[in-house]
């Protein structure tokens, strides 16, 4: 089993729709079975999965404390990728959360208040030596910034070769449970997700 989490300390920059999308890609990829798991008080994930009418991917609930131990539980199970969604703070959870990371994805808006926060991130995930990857999120089509800003977050770490564009049907989707994927699997949305999926799958398997 391989566990991939999702963290940023900057809110609103894609964690939980990121978490969900590539949970049904990996799912409809023949990577799963996968397991969710929020660590969000907020619980914005698990609202989503709870709307959702698709069998998977499977939602599982966790105790931090215990969570070494659940994700052997997990593993036992069968379950073959936890996506772990993780709050946006710097908190001794997420601290643990990482701990048990095989990769960590940060997802990043490309302004440059976003860039200028993605240090905080970073410093987090290099005290627990995990490997992280960034992804650029939200990004306009045609604007010079989200090449600029995979320049700035170049010298911090690897960024994914994928970018993620603000897309309507992202956040739509999600309303009634659902991916962009499963709305329009012909979509630019999902077509990005398919790659970003390609490139993390291999990322999560590399020691
Ligand atoms: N690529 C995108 N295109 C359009 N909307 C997006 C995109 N990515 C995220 N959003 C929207 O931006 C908002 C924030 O996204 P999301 O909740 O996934 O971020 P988050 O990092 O999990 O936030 P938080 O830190 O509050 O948990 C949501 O309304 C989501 O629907
Ligand atoms: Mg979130």
């Amino acid at each position: 089993m391989r566990t991939l989490v999702l963290a940023s300390q900057k809110g609103g920059v894609g964690k939980t729709t990121i978490a969900g999308h590539l949970a049904v890609m990996a799912e409809s990829a023949g990577a799963g079975p996968v397991a969710l798991i929020d660590t969000d008080p907020q619980g914005s994930l698990s609202s989503w999965w709870n709307e959702r009418k698709a069998e998977t991917p499977v939602f599982a609930s966790v105790d931090i404390v215990q969570l070494a131990d659940h994700l052997q539980q997990l593993k036992k199970a069968g379950i073959k990728l936890a996506i772990i969604d993780t709050p946006p703070a710097v908190t001794e959870t997420i601290r643990q959360v990482l701990a048990v990371a095989d990769l960590v994805l940060i997802p990043t808006r490309p302004s440059p208040h976003d860039l200028r926060a993605v240090g905080s991130t970073v410093a987090l995930v290099e005290a627990v030596g995990k490997r992280m990857v960034f992804v650029i999120n939200g990004a306009a089509q045609r604007a010079k910034i989200t090449g600029e800003a995979a320049i700035a977050l170049s010298q911090h770490g690897t960024v994914a070769p994928v970018t993620l564009y603000q897309r309507t049907d992202f956040a739509a989707s999600m309303i009634d449970g659902r991916t962009a994927q499963e709305i329009d699997p012909t979509s630019r949305s999902a077509g990005e997700i398919v790659e970003l999926w390609k490139y993390v799958a291999t990322q999560l398997h590399k020691k």
